[in-house]
């Protein structure tokens, strides 16, 4: 069932647990997550980044394909489609096409250029009961090509933009997109804590949940982290389950060649994946 995260993520922050946002690259990709989802009866975001959307030709196609799979596939878990690190012209394309929530990321702008961006979106996007994720502190490491450093939010920011009436809010707290480099510090509680208590209610994401050690992910949710998101996970074991089927010569037997037969043993990878992060977040049962 298509919704908006609002609801879902207000049930989370009062339960104590996180949902997942898994990012979506196609078919594959989006049939695994919503039959996880619906198996373990857990709520869940489909994550569509401005290169997977291009990649799918578009947030049309996307909007289209995840409606009529939600559909044909029965979905009754609460199911949002989530624009991720939206640019303003994305934020709006993907209103136009049907997305249920938006993230619009103005972190790298200016703080009074974000908040200005960012209150324009949570105005166009609440008038058509679609939620907003807004940014605070850039998260580092490399997305769709863009690197950059781990930061942490500091804490009266993200108050003002929190007070716009955003649904959601990321902020930095160290974390960093992709694997996480030997040399990583690890989530800084400190802020998280700090940023929770002037935030409330509020729902916080945590970025980059790739890599991040089970005991941190449940600490942080005890802290107010309500949405987590997991991208590069799914990549990884999506490869390593195709190469094992190449590398068995699979592929050269019989009809392994056919790409429903060839790409199944990464979707059943992601879909361990994924039911490994729901049970971890806490989000199984919770639709
Ligand atoms: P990872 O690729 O590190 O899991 O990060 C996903 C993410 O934060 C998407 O916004």
């Amino acid at each position: 069932m298509l919704v908006s995260a609002t609801e879902m993520l207000k049930k989370a922050k009062a339960g104590k647990y996180a949902v997942g946002q898994f990012n979506i690259n196609n078919l594959e990709w989006t049939k695994a997550v919503l039959l996880t989802a619906q198996e373990l009866n857990s709520p869940v975001i489909l994550g569509v980044s401005e290169g997977a959307g291009k990649y799918m030709t578009g947030f049309k196609t996307v909007a289209a394909m995840v409606k009529a799979m939600d559909e044909s596939l029965g979905i009754t878990v609460p199911v949002a489609l989530h624009l991720d690190h939206g640019t303003y012209e994305g934020a709006k394309a993907c209103v136009e096409a049907g997305f249920t929530s938006i993230m619009f990321d103005g972190s790298h702008f200016p703080l009074e250029e974000n908040i200005a961006k960012s209150k324009e979106i949570i105005e166009l996007c609440h008038s058509k009961g679609i939620s907003v994720e807004c940014e605070v502190g850039t998260i580092g490491g490399e997305e769709d090509g863009v690197i950059g450093a781990g930061e942490v939010a500091d804490p009266e920011e993200c108050k003002m933009i929190a007070d716009l009436g955003v649904d959601m809010l990321a902020a930095g707290i160290g974390n960093i997109h992709g694997v996480y480099p030997a040399n990583w510090a690890g989530l800084n509680f400190e802020a998280l804590d700090a940023i929770q208590q002037k935030t409330g209610i509020m729902p916080l994401v945590l970025h980059g949940g790739t890599g991040i050690p089970d005991d941190m992910i449940k600490k942080a949710v005890t802290l107010g982290v309500s949405k987590i998101n997991v991208n590069t996970e799914c990549q990884l074991v999506f490869a390593e389950a195709t190469r094992a089927y190449i590398e068995a010569g699979k592929d050269q037997q019989g009809k392994g060649f056919d790409p429903r037969k060839l790409l199944a043993p990464g979707t059943e990878a992601i879909k361990a994946k994924v039911k490994e992060k729901m049970e971890l977040f806490g989000s199984v049962g919770q639709a």
